[in-house]
């Protein structure tokens, strides 16, 4: 049997584990062929492939990003690019192909395989937000980036009396914001799951204002939105759209701050936190999680239980079919929303 793995969509830390594991699971225990496709969609539409043998994923594990690269190509957006995938089929003699991604690459695998490809696949994302399984792997890795940030500003914040805003990635869910919010000890946390007003969150800075706590710590998500105030205003945050029609999040934080310190005038910072929290040497958590997936994602295929998608439920590896993904981005539980809501003010 001849496998394929590919990893899709923006990189996050444990891609590597997860090639490792299949490519030595496949090689090692089923005396199978691994070939690894570069760059997401285009290895398979442009013939950007490799053998992965022992020797190639050799050291990988600790290692962020992903040693394939990856890409946003998506093959339905592409003139003639679910026939190229499929003619990678027949070039490379694929009896099977590992996909590993985020809702996007995901989803054209599931439409892929619902055409008759062999397809197995694999939820990443350090967004957490992949439907049809508890967690993903990266979130960990990308979690631990965003508290030692929150830990950091709180002394600076403490130290000179203001408030920080921290935007943190997330894309249409808070899973990071929420989390690290409760993890960090974040004063009033802003989540796309929960649009809040700007009038509340300067509520909460007041309630810490008046018990003398002069400095506060604001994590907002970015793809956070708000509800109007009484006066019936909203702030307004608009994003642009990246080329594969995607919004490009970015801004909310530095608006959020502007208006907190007009209305509060309390010196207001903002910290885009960035691309630090996909990258870095994935955390234990992540390198386990990737690690059991590429496994079973390998099990799947060589069983031939093509159109399922590996998952995490309840601590254990199981799978759920790959349609799942159309169900769209999971939300933020509202337990774990108001356990972070404890804390606001
Ligand atoms: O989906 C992961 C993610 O890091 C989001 O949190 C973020 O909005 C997006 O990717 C950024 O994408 P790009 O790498 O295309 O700028």
């Amino acid at each position: 049997m001849r496998l394929g793995i590919l990893t899709g969509g923006g990189d996050c830390p444990g891609l590597n584990a997860v090639i490792r594991a299949a490519a030595v699971h496949t090689v090692r225990t089923y005396q199978n062929q691994m070939l690894g496709f570069e760059d997401g969609w285009l290895g398979l539409l442009k013939s950007r492939v490799r053998e992965l043998d022992l020797p190639a994923v050799k050291g990988i594990l600790p290692r962020g990003g992903t040693i394939l690269g990856t890409s946003r190509v998506d093959p339905f957006r592409e003139e003639g690019g679910v026939q190229a995938v499929r003619d990678a089929f027949g070039l490379h003699e694929l009896d099977g192909l590992l996909v590993c991604g985020g809702d996007g690459t995901l989803a054209a695998a599931a439409r892929l395989h619902a055409e008759g490809l062999p397809i197995v696949g694999i939820p990443k994302t350090i967004d957490n937000d992949v439907p049809g399984t508890d967690c993903t792997f990266g979130f960990d890795t990308a979690l631990e980036h965003v508290v030692r940030a929150v830990d950091a500003l709180h002394t600076t914040a403490e130290s000179h009396d203001r408030v920080i805003v921290l935007e943190v990635m997330g894309r249409s869910t808070g899973w990071l914001a929420v989390s690290a919010g409760i993890a960090g000890g974040a004063d009033v946390v802003v989540a796309p799951e929960h649009p809040t007003s700007v009038h509340d969150v300067c509520t909460y800075i007041r309630h810490r204002l008046a018990r003398g706590r002069y400095f506060s710590i604001v994590v907002v998500a970015e793809g956070a939105t708000f509800v109007p105030d009484p006066d019936g205003k909203a702030l307004e945050v608009q994003h642009r759209v990246d080329p594969f029609g995607r919004p490009r999040y970015g801004g909310v934080g530095e608006l959020l701050a502007r208006e907190i310190e007009s209305r509060l005038r309390i010196e207001t910072r903002t910290v885009t936190l960035g691309y630090v929290q996909r990258g870095g040497t994935p955390t234990p958590f992540d390198r386990l999680l990737g690690t059991r997936m590429g496994i079973a994602a390998v099990d799947l295929a060589v069983a031939k239980r093509f159109g399922r998608m590996v998952s995490l439920q309840g601590g254990c590896i199981t799978s759920v079919e790959l349609a799942v993904v159309g169900q769209g981005p999971r939300p933020v539980t509202p337990e774990l929303y108001e356990a972070a809501k404890v804390f606001f003010g």
